[in-house]
């Protein structure tokens, strides 16, 4: 069968990072599946679908393509790259990926990839909920000062203009929806193994997580 590697944690904790570069160590597809709901949102927000019309939001889930191809993202067959993770979408996501029915839409993309191929999927819910039968479920954290302090840089770096207080605000906020949501929340799996990435850097929690692959 094809080997599964869920990677889980709150926004900021190095998850896409580390999954890419996992991916690339044992050669097999990475699946960014919050690229999916940021998609998706990007979708709502281009249409000025109303963040709260539940309805209408659903029936664009049903009637939307969302593929990852080699890291791509894909809506529609359409290529879309930094516009999914502008500021305005980030801010609405967490709402939209609360709704039950689109995720059971995407969720169902997601596991038709991993039954394709091998995959290092990152998420919220893969180890819970997308691949309850994941080969390895690692569930990467870090403190919330280094979550949002990464974040910054990040958005520091792409020219954005954004306070070190906004950050930690807006990161706090994400995690408290995906946390609190009725279907599929932000939860570690029962065994996942925990990797803290606090004071870390990149090389050190890749091997960490090989060394938990190899054993
Ligand atoms: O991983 P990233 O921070 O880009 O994800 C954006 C948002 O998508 C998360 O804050 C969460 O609301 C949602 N998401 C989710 N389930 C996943 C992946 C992402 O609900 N598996």
């Amino acid at each position: 069968g094809n080997l599964q590697i869920a990677i889980d944690g709150p926004a900021g904790a190095g998850k896409s990072t580390i999954a890419k570069k996992l991916a690339e160590g044992l050669n097999i597809t990475y699946i960014d599946t919050g690229a999916m709901y940021r998609a998706l949102t990007y979708k709502v927000l281009k249409e000025n679908i109303e963040i709260n019309c539940k309805e209408k939001i659903i029936q664009l889930a049903e009637t939307t393509n969302i593929t990852i191809v080699h890291g791509d993202v894909y809506i529609d067959n359409q290529l879309v790259k930094d516009e999914i993770r502008s500021q305005e979408v980030t801010k609405y996501v967490s709402h939209i990926a609360q709704i039950a029915e689109v995720r059971k839409i995407l969720v169902g993309f997601q596991k038709k990839i991993a039954e394709q191929h091998s995959v290092v999927m990152d998420g919220r819910d893969i180890g819970t909920y997308v691949l309850p039968n994941a080969d390895i479920k690692i569930f990467l954290t870090a403190s919330i000062e280094e979550r949002a302090h990464r974040r910054y840089t990040e958005l520091l770096h792409k020219q954005q203009q954004v306070s070190f207080a906004d950050v930690i605000d807006s990161i706090k906020e994400r995690d408290k929806i995906d946390t609190e949501r009725e279907f599929a929340p932000l939860v570690k799996a029962a065994d996942a193994v925990v990797v803290d990435t606090t004071g870390l850097d990149i090389e050190a929690v890749v091997e960490k997580i090989q060394q938990i692959i190899a054993k």
